[in-house]
C-alpha cells in the first residue's frame, strides 16, 4: 500500500495485510493458486454443502468455568452481547472468510482440516493471543458454529489468564497420557459456544509429542461427530519456537498475525516458510489504525481511539 494514495474506504484488516505487504501472494505462486482453485471447483461439483442443522447439545466432561466479563473488557477484548465496536466489526469481517475456507459453500469446497486455524506470527508479542481470543468470541456469538480455543502455548500459556481461569490440564497431558481422554481437559465457559483447552503441562519434548502419530488422533476427537465445532489454536512465535511449524502441519488454515510497522519483512517471510504444512495462509494485520487522509500508523484499536 502507498501512504500517499488518495482517501479510500479502507478493507478489512486481512486485505489490508495483503496489500501492505504485498509480495505475499508469492507465497503461493500462480500454478499453486490455479490448482487450488481448479480442486476447490472440481470437489465442489462433487461435494454438496452441509446443510446446517441447530448447534447440538454439548457433550464435553470438563469443568464449567464462568468468564469475568470486566476482565475482558478491560483488556480489549470483545464482550459477549456488549456494543458494537471497531474490533468486533473487524473479527465478524476476518470469521466470515475462515469460516468460508472451513465450510464452504454453493460455489467453493471447503478446506481440508479448514475447521482447525492456527493464529501465529513471526515474534512474541504481535498480537496472537489477542486475535486468537477475538476471533474465538466472534465465532462463538454465531448461532451455528460452536468454538474450542486451544492454547497452544504450551512454554507461555496465557489463555487461561487473559480469562481470568486457573490453570487445569490440557492438550499436552492428553498427548503425553494416552489414558487421559482429551474430553476431559476442556473447559466449558459461561459463554454460550465457547470452550476452551488449556495448553496442560509444561514439558520440553513438546514438539516431539505434536510430531507424533497420537496427535491426529487426539485432534480428531476434538471435531468428530461435531461438524459446528471450529477449533482455533493460539501459536507460539514461529521464529522463537518450533511447536508452530508442526501445528501447521495439523491446521488447515494459518493466519499469520502481522504487527504493523514492526514486523519486518524478512521475519514475516522466514515465519511463512515454516508454515509450509499449511496451504491456506492469510495475514492479519493487528495494531494499526488507518487516517483519513490514508496515511497508516502503529496504534493498537482500543488506544486513544
Ligand atoms: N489490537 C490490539 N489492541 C489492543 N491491545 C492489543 C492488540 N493486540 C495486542 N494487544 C495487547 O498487546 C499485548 C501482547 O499481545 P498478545 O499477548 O496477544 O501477543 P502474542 O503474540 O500472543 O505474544 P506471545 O508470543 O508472547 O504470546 C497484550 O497485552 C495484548 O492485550
Ligand atoms: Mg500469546
Amino acid at each position: 500500500m502507498n501512504n500517499f494514495d488518495p482517501p479510500r474506504k479502507p478493507g478489512s484488516l486481512l486485505e489490508r495485510a495483503g496489500e501492505i505487504y504485498d509480495y505475499i501472494p508469492a507465497v503461493r505462486t500462480g500454478d499453486q493458486k490455479r490448482r487450488a482453485q481448479d480442486d476447490a471447483s472440481s470437489a465442489a461439483e462433487l461435494r454438496p454443502v452441509t446443510p446446517v442443522t441447530p448447534r447440538p447439545i454439548e457433550t464435553y466432561d470438563g469443568p464449567r468455568v464462568i468468564v469475568d466479563r470486566d476482565k475482558l473488557r478491560e483488556a480489549g477484548f470483545i464482550v459477549p452481547g456488549g456494543p458494537v465496536t471497531g474490533i468486533s466489526e473487524e473479527f465478524r469481517i476476518i470469521k466470515r472468510q475462515l469460516l468460508l475456507a472451513a465450510k464452504g459453500n454453493q460455489k467453493t469446497a471447503p478446506v481440508r482440516n479448514g475447521e482447525r486455524i492456527l493464529i501465529c506470527s513471526a515474534h512474541p508479542d504481535e498480537g496472537k493471543t489477542f486475535c486468537a481470543l477475538n476471533l474465538a468470541l466472534s465465532i462463538a456469538a454465531e448461532k451455528d458454529n460452536e468454538v474450542l480455543l486451544v492454547d497452544a502455548d504450551f512454554a507461555k500459556p496465557s489463555i487461561l489468564s487473559s480469562l481470568g481461569l486457573e490453570g487445569s490440564k490440557g492438550l499436552m497431558d492428553a498427548l503425553a497420557d494416552p489414558e487421559l481422554p482429551v474430553e476431559n481437559c476442556i473447559i466449558h465457559t459461561d459463554i454460550a459456544g465457547l470452550a476452551i483447552l488449556p495448553a496442560g503441562d509444561q514439558t520440553n519434548a513438546d514438539t516431539e509429542y505434536l510430531a507424533s502419530s497420537q496427535t491426529e488422533q487426539v485432534l480428531n476427537r476434538l471435531t468428530q461427530n461435531n461438524p459446528h465445532r471450529i477449533v482455533i489454536f493460539d501459536s507460539p512465535p514461529a521464529l522463537s519456537a518450533s511447536p508452530a511449524s508442526v501445528l501447521a502441519t495439523h491446521v488447515g488454515q494459518v493466519v499469520m498475525v502481522v504487527k504493523a510497522d514492526e514486523t519486518t519483512e524478512t521475519a514475516l517471510r522466514d515465519a511463512l516458510g515454516l508454515m509450509g504444512g499449511c496451504e491456506h495462509i492469510q495475514l492479519l494485520l493487528n495494531g494499526t489504525k488507518f487516517s483519513p487522509t490514508g496515511r497508516r500508523f502503529g496504534s493498537y484499536y482500543g488506544y486513544g481511539e
